[in-house]
């Protein structure tokens, strides 16, 4: 088998690792099944899929591999005549294989229709649509869901949105983003897991067996999408669409652990990325999606190409133009064409000149054909378009309910000096100051597109639930100005007018209740900050009130770890409710009065100063390591190397104490290992108990810690449990730079606790 790429590391001049094509029988690694063949088992659905592939004509299966937006509402007026005539004909002429963003059971139904009725072989098209964190009813961002550690809640909430998506016509979602990364000016850090491999592996899953279900083809169940494929979240400088370049090391061992477990799981399908990976853009790397993808982890969906990123190849100065972009894009396992409209246009003429081989185009229309019969759509084309189904499913109390529990897990306790939270439920002057207070559209976050603005629950409606005796006051005003694009970006650099009220009303209130933080358009796509404070003169504002009460509770809302040591100085609670979706409002008031003890655990590194990212607890240890009172080790000058909140962080009602961790060897590499943990405070509450090892000596270097379990436990004051963990081959291996899985002997250290950072610590010899 012929694996033919080339990555490299480099190190500072120091050495360059390369990996060449070679012509060798591929080595079999202790966890990667490897497949001979890139073409699907021969089951019943590979059967039908050739069957059909053979009444095909060239043009028909190009047709499958071309994805449309929806460019006209198509129970409307008849868009023969208009600009989307080509489109429309297209579609007609079985041109189109797939649409996104056309969603609705009735919109759907009408342009099915087409493409059913009209269209030579009336094969149906598949439709899909970023559903990120619920369709309608919308749940916490991906980042903040990853913050509860729940794996449980996390499925269900892709599960309703799986739901709500399905009934509205859809049958595929481009979720979940599985991208690792380690720096919070990038913005699409609010999609993702955070930025460890293990639990981003774990989340992925979960999502896309919420999304997909047990049966693909069950009308409630959407076929899901593991993106960016690959290393988009490394992205140079946290700036989105930069630039990657990373060493074979961490692409190993950080980046595509969460892709191969999304293939593992059956996902149905993976997107391309907009970056290039060591100098070859994703969109047009044999590598990572034939030979990684499709041969070596035996993938049988279908890889999409991100929006125009066939295109976008031409500016990368990877393609000379459109066609040899499309020739790029096909040859690499690009299967579907995202919104470039090239290779509808060139792939006829690349196939005629033996330029894209036939066995490519098989291939990938197969590939597509394969995931519509799964998703049950030649049985019945519009089993997702029942208007009754969508009126029942959409919005209804029992998503609004799943919600709220998924938003309240997702909540995160950074501080709470001298028991300021919970607030007592009645007797207390209390006020309320900040923007986003009262922001019913914010709290929905990024990447809702189906959500409708001002719907979520705001802080404001939420604790007056509780006692609407509070006062508000919004300081500072978040100005929304529209672009092109018509999406909100948020202005609030200027306006101080309102900071005297807030200040008065402060001086006579017993305790001040601050929301700030980011506009929720403020982070996502294409919104990567240089700067990661809390944003415009809100800063202002809490330095302002802090001057006349002290008794302050930040909320923060963003969607992205923040630097704020000011805050974290000075302000006595602060908690941390990211975007929260629909029911954000119950959910901050219920943690605020303590009717829910948070238990959330950060997921992503919060820096002290923006000049610290990427900052991770994953590090290297490196041949200077502090801290020293000198000069000469890794460090700043002007900075401590500590972040502002270790990943794994997050405070409760309650108090937990580790106690007797035990390491117990079971023969091969099987190590067991136990802690006991007792619930010391005064309430009952959940922690999520988290393991660490470091393998002290490796032929690759490994992290001075790297998380491997973990388990979330709920007891009551008082009452103390025994966890268990077992380190097996999976755990306890890496990739080596042959990319090469191994398990080297040796002495592991074995860290357990509440964080990553205050840990029991042991050690066994493998
Ligand atoms: C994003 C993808 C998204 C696609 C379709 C792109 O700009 O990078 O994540 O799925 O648009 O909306």
């Amino acid at each position: 088998m012929k694996i033919n790429n080339i990555l490299f590391l480099t190190c500072i001049g120091f050495f360059v690792i390369l990996i060449h094509s070679c012509n060798s029988t591929k080595e079999t690694s202790n966890s990667m099944a490897v497949l001979t063949s890139e073409k699907v088992e021969d089951d019943e659905v590979s059967k039908k899929v050739k069957e059909l592939l053979s009444k095909m004509t060239l043009e028909e299966k190009i047709g499958q591999m071309n994805q449309y937006t929806g460019f006209f509402d198509p129970t409307g007026p008849s868009p023969k005549d208009g600009n989307n005539k080509e489109k429309y004909e297209h579609i007609e002429s079985g041109q189109v294989g797939s649409m996104l963003n056309v969603r609705g059971a009735k919109e759907v139904r009408a342009m099915q229709e087409i493409a059913v009725e009209k269209s030579r072989l009336g094969i149906p098209l598949i439709f899909a649509f970023d559903v990120i964190h619920g369709f309608k009813t919308i749940s916490p961002i991906p980042l903040a869901e990853a913050a509860s550690w729940d794996l449980e809640a996390i499925e269900k909430s892709a599960r309703i949105a799986a739901i709500e998506a399905s009934a509205a016509g859809l049958n595929w979602t481009f979720a979940p983003m599985v991208d690792l990364y380690r720096d919070a000016r990038w913005g699409r850090v609010m999609e993702g897991a955070g930025e460890d491999t293990y639990l981003g592996s774990k989340v992925a899953v979960a999502r896309v067996e919420g999304f997909q279900g047990d049966d693909l083809s069950a009308n409630n169940t959407i076929a899901a999408c593991a993106k960016h494929f690959a290393a988009y979240g490394f992205a140079e400088a946290g700036k989105d669409y930069n630039t990657t370049d990373i060493g074979l090391s961490t692409l190993y061992n950080v980046v595509l652990p969460p892709f191969k477990a999304c293939s593992d799981a059956g996902v149905a399908t993976f997107m391309n990325s907009f970056n290039e990976l060591n100098g070859i853009p994703a969109t047009g790397d044999a590598f990572l999606q034939r030979d990684l993808l499709k041969k070596e982890w035996g993938f049988e969906g279908f890889v999409v190409s991100d929006w125009g990123s066939i295109g976008e190849m031409i500016a990368h100065g990877h393609a000379a133009d459109g066609k040899h972009a499309s020739e790029l894009a096909a040859n690499a396992g690009s299967d579907m064409d995202m919104e470039s409209h090239l290779y509808v246009k060139h792939l006829k003429e690349l196939v005629e000149s033996n330029k894209v081989s036939m066995k490519h185009i098989d291939d990938a229309a197969g590939r597509i054909l394969k995931i519509k019969f799964d998703l049950g759509l030649f049985d019945d084309p519009y089993r997702y378009c029942d208007e009754a189904r969508e009126k029942e499913l959409i919005l209804n109390k029992e998503h609004a309910d799943a919600a709220l529990d998924m938003a309240k897990k997702s909540i995160v306790l950074l501080k709470n000096e001298k028991n300021l939270l919970p607030l007592a439920k009645n007797g207390k002057k209390i006020a309320l100051i900040g923007p986003l207070a009262e922001d019913k559209t914010s709290p929905l976050g990024n990447w809702r597109l189906a959500g409708d603005d001002n719907t979520a629950i705001s802080v404001v409606e939420g604790m007056k639930k509780y006692n609407d005796s509070f006062t508000y006051s919004k300081g500072v005003k978040f100005v929304e100005e529209k672009t092109m694009f018509h999406l909100h970006v948020p202005y609030n650099k200027d306006d101080k007018t309102g900071i005297k009220e807030a200040v008065n009303l402060a001086k006579t209130s017993d305790v001040v209740i601050m929301v700030l933080g980011e506009h929720g358009m403020q982070s996502g796509e294409g919104r990567s900050r240089a700067q990661i404070d809390i944003p415009g003169v809100q800063q202002e504002l809490l330095e302002a009130v802090y001057e006349v009460n002290k008794n302050i509770v930040l909320v923060l809302m963003n969607g992205r770890p923040l630097a704020l040591p000011w805050a974290a100085e000075n302000i006595p609670a602060i908690l941390e409710v990211w975007h929260l979706g629909s029911q954000s409002g119950n959910a901050i008031a219920e943690v605020l009065y303590g009717d829910y003890n948070p238990s959330g655990k950060l997921p992503m590194t919060f820096p002290r100063n923006v000049g610290q990212v990427p900052i991770y607890y994953n590090y290297k240890n490196t041949g200077r390591p502090g801290p020293k009172p000198e000069v000469f080790w890794q460090h700043y000058s002007d900075m401590t190397n500590d972040p502002l909140y270790p990943f794994g962080f997050g405070l409760s009602y309650t108090t937990f104490k580790y106690s007797n961790l035990s390491v117990t060897k079971n023969g091969g590499n099987n190590v067991s290992v136990s802690v006991n943990v007792k619930n010391t405070g005064k309430v009952a509450g959940e922690e999520v108990v988290q393991l660490y090892i470091r393998d002290q000596v490796a032929s690759v270097t490994r992290p001075v810690k790297e998380l491997k379990g973990f388990e979330k436990i709920r007891l009551a004051s008082g009452a103390s449990k025994t966890v268990q963990f077992t380190l097996t081959d999976k755990e306890l291996g890496f990739y080596n730079n042959q990319r090469k899985y191994i398990v080297e002997p040796g002495k592991f250290d074995v860290m357990v606790g509440g964080n990553s950072v205050d840990l029991l610590k042991d050690e066994f010899e493998l």
